[in-house]
């Protein structure tokens, strides 16, 4: 197994849009040259704009998949089914596809592709537009090892990356760190307003906002100890932190939370029943 398996790699992407372009940015910067990756993309105001990157535009799907030997689809859901039944009489019986759509399940996938074709699906984020993202991969039956690594570099290229063996473990994921950045956005913005209430200037409080969030992260990531305990280092007896914190917990934050993860979970499950 090479290092870096990409550099061998012929692939396209079936779909170039904000997912995908993401993707493109963090392969040529990971050092994959731009004739080693071929782009299908219907739209030619973004397929135009993918060429300054240096990739090679394909004139349609059977094109892209031509000659690949890892094809990524990232295309809307809705679209996944039309897409696959399009290019699955020209896909190399060894190609190996990885879906980054949301809600479709290997199963899914699999049936649509021809018998033994090698499936990965993936539930990456949007952090991944600034190679921040957070990945998890789940291989289907036919992948080989170092396919499975192939991909874990493809998506570790904007971002970290996990895999998981059992693909119900995927909804969860979807619910925390797929829709995750909308619960962060929404937390950002109201710690900005409070910040606008005590009187701070909206550029001030946002900034504050930010970087409070993500130097708190850090510092759990970094230090490895539990929240609790840091929670527990700022706050002291009588102090400001203790008052506000006796605010979140009165108004239920913990459950509220907790159960915002599991209505998108049990959405999750039911999008992926219908597809
Ligand atoms: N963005 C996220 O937060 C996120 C996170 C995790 C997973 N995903 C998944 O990533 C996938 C892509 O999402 P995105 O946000 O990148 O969507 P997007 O920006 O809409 O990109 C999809 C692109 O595919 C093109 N397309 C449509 N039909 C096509 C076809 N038949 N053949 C080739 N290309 C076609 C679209 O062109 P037109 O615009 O002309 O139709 C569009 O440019 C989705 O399945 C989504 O579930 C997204």
């Amino acid at each position: 197994m090479t290092a870096n398996p990409l550099l061998e790699t012929n692939l396209c992407l079936i779909g170039g849009g904000n997912m995908a372009t993401a993707l493109i940015q963090g392969l040529i910067q990971s050092g994959i040259k731009g004739n080693r990756i071929r782009v299908s993309e219907p739209d030619p105001v973004r397929a135009q704009a993918l060429t300054a990157s240096g990739v090679i535009l394909s004139a349609d799907n059977l094109h892209a998949v031509k000659d690949s030997s890892l094809v990524v689809i990232a295309v809307k859901p809705g679209v996944v089914p039309s897409v696959l039944a399009e290019i699955t009489p020209h896909l190399h019986p060894s190609a190996l596809v990885v879906s980054i759509a949301a809600g479709i399940t290997l199963d899914n996938l699999q049936q649509r592709l021809p018998p033994g074709q090698p499936v990965i699906r993936s539930m990456p984020n949007t952090p991944a537009l600034i190679g921040e993202g957070v990945t998890v991969l789940c291989p289907g039956t036919h992948v080989t090892a170092p396919q499975l690594h192939l991909a874990e570099t493809l998506l570790g290229t904007v971002g970290d990356v996990r895999t998981v063996m059992d693909e119900s473990l995927i909804d969860g994921v979807t619910a925390l760190s797929g829709s995750g950045p909308a619960y962060v956005y929404l937390i950002l913005e109201a710690l900005s307003d409070g910040g606008v209430a005590c009187g701070l200037p909206r550029d001030l409080a946002t900034w504050l906002a930010i970087n409070t969030v993500k130097g708190s992260a850090a510092l759990v990531q970094e230090t490895g100890q539990h929240p609790g305990v840091l929670k527990n280092q700022v706050t002291s007896p009588g102090g400001t932190t203790i008052a506000a914190l006796q605010v979140l917990e009165e108004a239920g934050i913990r459950g509220t939370l907790m159960r915002a993860v599991t209505a998108a979970w049990q959405r999750s499950r039911e999008l992926g029943r219908k597809s």
